[in-house]
C-alpha cells in the first residue's frame, strides 16, 4: 500500500489539530485493513522489522491490547511496559524512560499516560513517532477514529446525524476527541449529563450541550454512554452513584426515548448499573464489541501511516 497524499504526519497527538481529509484517510486505511481481520491468514508484512513499544502508564484493557494486536497483524514485533513494572517507579522521568526506549531500538512509541500534554511533550523531544493512546482528560484520538469508524459502518456519511454523549464529558478524553472527529465529519455532537460535569461551556466548541436527558436522547442516532472518571475527580460532582444512576443512567425505558435505529456506544470499560443497564449494554441496539474490533484495524491504520511518513522523513534527510 503507498502512502495516501492526505496524510503526512509522523505522530499521531490528538483529532483536534487534524482536518476532515486526514480523519477520512486514517478511515480509509482502516477499512481496507479491517477486511484482512477476518481472513484465516491475517498478517501482513507492512511493519516487518519494526518494534512498536507500548508505554502504558494508566490502566487499560482495550488500547494495549488493540495496540499489540494490530502491531503483531503488520508483523511489528511489540513490547508493552507498564508504569509500575518500570523504573518510572524508582524516579526516573518519563522523558529519560523513553529515550531509554528508543535507545533500545523502538520504532514507535505508543504512550498512555495522566498527564495532557506528554505525547505532545515526547513527540518534540525525541525522534520516534509518537502515538497517544489517552492523555490525561485531554485526548484519546485513537478511540475517536473508532468510534467513527463504527458509526460511518453503520450510517455511511455522517453529515447531519446527532450523536449524543451522555455522562461524565468534563474529565472524559474520549468526548473531548469526539467532539473534534464527528463534527469534522459533519455531524452533530451533544452533551448531555449533570449540570457539574456537562458545562455549558462545551458549547463554545461547538457542541450542544443538554441537562435534560429525554432532550439528550430524543432524535439521536448513536448515544456513547461515559464512564464516572473517578480517578480524575478530586471532588465530589454529585451526590452518589445511585443518584447519578437514577437521574442519568440508560435504562429501558429511557432507551425507548432514542429512535428505533438509534445504536448504543461505549468506550470501555463499562460500569454496568450506573451509566448504562446490562440490558442494554448487551442489546441488540450495542455496538461496543464492535467498536472494540473495529479498534485493531484502525489502530493498524494508524501504526502503518506514522511509521511510512517517519520512514519517508529519514530518507529525505541526509547523513
Ligand atoms: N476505551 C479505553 O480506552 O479502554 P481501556 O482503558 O481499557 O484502554
Amino acid at each position: 500500500m503507498k502512502k495516501p497524499a492526505n496524510w503526512n504526519r509522523k505522530h499521531l497527538i490528538g483529532i483536534e489539530e487534524l482536518d476532515r481529509t486526514e480523519i477520512e484517510t486514517v478511515l480509509d486505511v482502516a477499512r481496507s485493513f479491517r477486511g484482512t481481520l477476518d481472513r484465516p491468514v491475517k498478517k501482513l508484512p507492512s511493519l516487518r522489522g519494526k518494534t512498536v513499544v507500548n508505554l502504558f502508564m494508566e490502566p487499560s484493557t482495550r488500547t494495549r491490547l488493540a495496540f499489540e494486536v494490530a502491531a503483531k497483524r503488520l508483523s511489528a514485533d511489540v513490547i508493552s511496559v507498564g508504569g509500575k513494572s518500570s523504573s518510572l517507579s524508582k524516579g526516573e522521568t518519563l522523558r529519560d524512560t523513553a529515550s531509554n526506549v528508543q535507545a533500545l531500538g523502538a520504532d514507535l512509541i505508543v504512550l498512555r499516560h495522566s498527564s495532557a500534554g506528554s505525547p505532545l511533550y515526547l513527540s518534540r523531544v525525541l525522534d520516534v513517532p509518537i502515538i497517544n493512546a489517552g492523555d490525561g482528560a485531554h485526548e484519546h484520538p485513537s478511540q475517536a477514529l473508532l468510534d467513527a469508524f463504527t458509526l460511518r459502518e453503520r450510517f455511511g456519511d455522517l453529515a447531519g446525524k446527532k450523536i449524543t454523549i451522555l455522562g461524565d464529558v468534563l474529565f472524559s478524553r474520549v468526548a473531548r476527541s469526539n467532539l473534534w472527529a464527528l463534527s469534522k465529519l459533519g455531524a452533530s455532537v451533544t452533551f448531555g449529563g449533570p449540570a457539574t460535569l456537562v458545562p455549558k461551556t462545551f458549547s463554545e466548541f461547538g457542541a450542544e450541550v443538554t441537562h435534560d436527558l429525554k432532550k439528550a436522547l430524543a432524535d439521536a442516532d448513536a448515544v456513547m454512554l461515559l464512564r464516572i472518571q473517578h480517578e480524575r475527580q478530586t471532588s465530589t460532582h454529585f451526590p452518589s452513584l445511585g443518584e447519578y444512576t437514577s437521574m442519568f443512567g440508560l435504562n429501558e425505558a429511557r432507551a425507548s426515548w432514542l429512535k428505533p435505529d438509534a445504536i448504543i456506544m461505549h468506550p470501555g470499560p463499562i460500569n454496568r448499573g450506573v451509566e448504562i443497564d446490562s440490558s442494554l449494554a448487551d442489546s441488540t441496539r450495542s455496538v461496543i464489541l464492535d467498536q472494540v474490533t473495529n479498534g485493531i484495524a484502525v489502530r493498524m491504520a494508524i501504526l502503518y501511516l506514522c511509521s511510512t511518513v517517519a520512514d519517508l522523513q529519514r530518507k529525505e534527510v541526509p547523513s
